[in-house]
């Protein structure tokens, strides 16, 4: 397999229907590899990850988070032990940002569909913390759905030279936000 790194990127979409066939471990594998170089804050390297294959846990998941209903049959949890973040405290949200987005991209490239599911808020971070057994000290920043991908999305390009200054802002310049009755995310 061979692609332009800016195409693997592009080909990269949120994947909300999966096939139901289990992913091999040896892809897992490879997607925790790349997930554990990602840069950090310090080298610290704070993240913990939680493999869930378990049907009866995703289950759970899936009946607590109504933005994660989705039949992936995997998800990796990406947590922060705070214990590991030494120098600076607070950044651990940025570090398993990284480590999810290499995750992503590597699931794009072994041709696996793929989710970044948001876990914010602390309702969020006990609901996954008291499904994954999680101490307080362990901090879940994020879920990443991975599967074979049951719906078929097309690269497409987001450039937008508009948010793109030369040197310095343009304080003169408009920009329109997602228009808000966009109802379905695609
Ligand atoms: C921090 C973060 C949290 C997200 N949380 C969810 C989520 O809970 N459920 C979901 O379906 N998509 C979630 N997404 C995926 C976005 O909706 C998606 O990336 C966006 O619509 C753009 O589509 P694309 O990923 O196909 O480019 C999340 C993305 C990010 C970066």
């Amino acid at each position: 397999m061979y692609e332009s790194v800016l195409d693997l990127f592009i080909r990269r979409r949120s994947i909300r229907s999966y096939l139901d066939k289990p992913v091999e471990k040896e892809k897992i594998d490879t997607i925790l590899k790349a997930a554990f170089v990602a840069p950090s804050t310090c080298n610290n390297q704070p993240w913990e990850m939680i493999v869930v294959t378990e049907k009866s846990i995703m289950d759970e998941i899936r009946a607590k988070f109504s933005f994660a209903n989705y039949n992936a049959p995997c998800a990796i949890i990406v947590c922060a032990n705070t214990h590991l973040c030494r120098n600076i405290k607070g950044m651990y949200i940025f570090d398993c940002s990284a480590a999810m987005q290499n995750m992503l991209l590597c699931a794009t490239a072994l041709d696996l569909g793929s989710l970044w599911v948001g876990v914010y808020g602390e309702q969020s971070i006990k609901k996954i913390s008291d499904i994954v057994g999680l101490p307080k000290h362990v901090v879940p920043c994020g879920i990443a759905y991975i599967g074979y991908a049951n719906e078929v999305k097309g690269p497409r390009e987001q450039f937008n030279d508009k948010r793109v200054y030369e040197q310095v802002y343009d304080i003169n310049r408009k920009h329109r936000a997602r228009p808000k009755n966009m109802k379905k995310l695609t």
